[in-house]
């Protein structure tokens, strides 16, 4: 709950429409722990919600219009709720008019609104700020309504949105952690039966994010690209997905092909995740470290979503550290941030050895 930015999305409403919002909602941004690229494989994931994240300040309107203003981009979209046209090419507003979309079909009853998007995210990070920004705006339409939504169905809602009117064939880990985690919690979830667990982080214990400043185009494509691969090795192997594969069938996939090498990543970064709820349980820092330096070796080697410049501070980070914890890159990759999980107390010497600030999650 970000009481300041909700304040602050509802004084840039004020200000904008010249009369005060109803209410401000929020929704945070996640940090993935342990578990890539397997929650599209219904897999088992350890993502944790951040602090930052979006608020929408709301009123309803009458008139069955949707106008919402993204107070950080000086730009506003205005459309009917019953027609919330897909924009040609992918934009902010996709993901606000996929999610109007998307929850009209699940809920019924919602109504016009004016919507003032505040967010502190970083674009681009691996921070979910589009997923952080569908579940703002799913909240703030189901408010402006007096309406109620459980939070699986916002999660599936802002995951249609994503599919449909950004281009991405995404999981449901990021939206699963914005809708229903706690910050500071991590969340154990089952990607195919969507049931979780919320595990507190040990109070020594400190999650530390670095963003590598690096920015790829093209991510989408390689990341469905990811995603047929996986598919391809499940069909090969006779499963209905790769969580019901195990390392002894990795054989019936082609020697040192991409299938093989994706299949490999998954089938032991889930056995990671397991081990390291395991660790997160029994407060053992330096086994957590060791499942993300391995998982990190993993996305670098075997799934091919690290660059040279990430490995570089993922092992720099990883030498300082010694051992008392580790790190890796986090999200989908090609840039964005790394993740460290160290002792509360080791914060301050981390900072000496990256040139970016640090965003301490936790
Ligand atoms: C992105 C997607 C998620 C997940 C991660 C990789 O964040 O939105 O669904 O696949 O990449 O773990």
């Amino acid at each position: 709950m970000s009481t300041d930015l909700q304040e602050h999305a509802a004084r840039q409403f004020a200000h904008w429409r010249g009369t005060a919002a109803d209410g401000a909602m929020f929704a945070p941004g996640r940090v993935n722990l342990i578990g890539e690229h397997v929650d599209y494989n219904d897999g088992l994931v350890l993502p944790m919600p951040v602090r930052e994240g979006t608020a929408v300040a709301w009123a309803a309107r009458g008139d069955g219009r949707i106008i919402v203003r993204a107070a950080d981009r000086h730009a506003t979209d205005e459309f009917a709720i019953t027609a919330p046209d897909r924009p040609a090419t992918p934009a902010w507003p996709s993901y606000v008019r996929g999610m109007v979309a998307m929850l009209r079909d699940q809920v019924p009853g919602l109504v016009g609104a004016d919507l003032l998007i505040a967010g502190n995210l970083p674009q681009g990070a691996g921070l979910s700020s589009s997923a952080s920004l569908c579940i703002a705006i799913g909240r703030a339409l189901l408010a402006a309504a007096g309406l109620a939504a459980e939070p699986v169905v916002l999660a599936r809602a802002a995951q249609a949105a994503e599919h449909d009117y950004a281009g991405v064939a995404c999981g449901i880990m990021d939206q699963m952690a914005v809708a229903a985690g706690v910050p500071g919690q991590a969340m154990l979830l089952d990607c195919r039966s969507l049931a979780f667990s919320l595990h507190p982080l040990p109070p020594a214990w400190s999650v530390v994010l670095i963003d590598s400043g690096i920015r790829r185009g093209l991510v989408d494509g390689a990341y469905n690209l990811r995603r047929a691969q996986c598919e391809a090795a499940a069909r090969t192997i006779g499963v209905a997905s790769l969580r019901d594969a195990d390392a002894g069938q990795l054989s019936l996939l082609a020697a040192g092909s991409a299938e093989q090498r994706r299949a490999a990543h998954v089938v032991a970064e889930i056995a990671r995740v397991r081990a390291a709820a395991a660790a997160l349980a029994a407060a053992d820092l330096p086994a957590i470290g060791a499942t993300l330096r391995a998982g990190h070796a993993s996305l670098r080697d075997l799934f091919e979503v690290s660059l040279p410049a990430i490995d570089g501070l993922v092992d720099r980070v990883n030498d300082q550290l010694g051992g008392q914890g580790g790190a890796r890159l986090t999200g989908a990759g090609f840039g964005g941030s790394i993740v460290a999980i160290l002792p509360r107390a080791a914060v301050p010497t981390l900072a000496a050895v990256t040139s970016t600030a640090l965003l301490t999650a936790w």
